[in-house]
């Protein structure tokens, strides 16, 4: 049972072949960061026009590296939700097209889900309960997933995105687009101690808030730069790498408590941090699931796995399918007051 899949939610297109929901045959990934590096974020735009001059080569380089054609193909997975509008469009278009001339099944994919399905990939699979962490460029969100089908937001950001965080700290320390990386790779040689940065738990008034904000500690390194415009980069990248991935893995720690799960699968750009990993597989108490470096990111794989148990329940989409911005995962009631 083979998947075709199609990604171009935010600024990577790329297209991918799975077998079985497990066996990844080709899985391209053509990155636009060079396109938006300038801007310091992704630029819609640019964003929606590289996809549309790339999708139609990604699928060429997609069949021809898993040795298949469009008649071995038994259904199309496409992002279609949460994303840049007009980025959503290209794929969820060709998609549809795709679905139409070969007359097989349209599945239309949550890019969050996607993101967890990475870590299923492993030949280790984590089993129903788990806690979900899901960190990127435009998401930060605590999960209770009992199911593919039911899955429940337990906390959220109420500002930056973690991603999003490392991206624009990277920018006021005048480092390269996307920051996380680099910030990542220079904190390895600095200190995490040594410049204090603001706590950021917001426990607020609830005992159990697991929701997060970024833009306190972002403002931190903001007036850090300007009064000691000094600091060693490399040690105020260590401070904030520790500071922005503590409060993560604090506070799901504390949601796996609550809800006597220890099975906790991390996925999203931001798992890919390499500080992020050693903290989560040092807790013994937890049974964390990673998935492999090359899935962190974007990628078609991770929507063409996830279709698979849609597919499996004959869960189909029509022509007729739309593309949304927003994620239309459901809030635990409590998150949101
Ligand atoms: O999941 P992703 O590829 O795209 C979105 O869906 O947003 O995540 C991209 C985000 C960017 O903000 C990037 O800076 C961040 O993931 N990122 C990292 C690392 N690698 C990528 N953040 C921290 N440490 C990293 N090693
Ligand atoms: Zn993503």
């Amino acid at each position: 049972m083979i998947i075709f899949g199609i990604e171009t939610s935010c600024d990577e297109t790329s297209i991918a072949l799975v077998e079985d929901g497990t066996r990844i045959l080709a899985t391209p990934v053509l990155s636009q960061i060079d396109l938006h590096k300038e801007y310091f974020g992704v630029v819609p735009e640019i964003a929606s026009r590289a996809h549309l001059e790339n999708i139609n080569l990604l699928t060429d380089q997609a069949l021809k590296e898993a040795k298949l054609s469009f008649t071995d193909i038994d259904a199309f997975a496409v992002t279609n939700r949460p994303g840049l509008i007009g980025a959503l469009m290209i794929g969820v278009a060709t998609a549809k097209a795709y679905s139409y001339a070969c007359q097989k099944p349209l599945i239309g994919v949550n890019h969050l889900i996607g993101h967890l399905y990475s870590a299923f990939f492993n030949a280790r699979k984590p089993s129903f309960p788990f806690i979900g962490v899901i960190v990127s460029g435009g998401h930060t969100l605590l999960v209770r997933v009992d199911s593919w089908d039911d899955i429940l937001i337990k906390g959220t950001t109420i500002d930056d995105a973690v991603g999003e965080a490392f991206d624009k700290v990277a920018k006021i320390m005048k480092l390269e687009y996307p920051g996380g990386p680099i910030i990542d790779k220079l904190a390895e040689k600095g200190d995490p101690d040594s410049i204090p940065l603001p706590a950021i738990h917001m426990y607020g008034k609830k005992r159990n808030n697991f929701n997060f904000t970024y833009s306190g500690l972002k403002t931190a390194v903001l007036y850090r730069m300007a009064e000691y415009p000094e600091t060693k980069t490399e040690d105020l990248c260590a401070s904030f790498r520790k500071a922005a991935i503590d409060v993560l893995y604090q506070k799901t720690v504390r949601l796996c408590h609550a809800e006597q799960i220890n099975r906790v699968v991390v996925a999203g750009g931001v798992s890919a941090n390499s500080y992020l990993r050693k903290i989560f597989l040092a807790d013994k108490n937890l049974n964390v699931f990673l998935p492999e470096p090359n899935l962190t990111a974007d990628n078609a794989a991770m929507i063409a796995g996830c279709a698979f148990h849609r597919f499996q329940q004959k869960k189909f989409d029509f022509l007729n399918m739309n593309v949304y911005a927003k994620n239309d995962l459901k809030y635990d009631t409590g998150v949101l007051s």
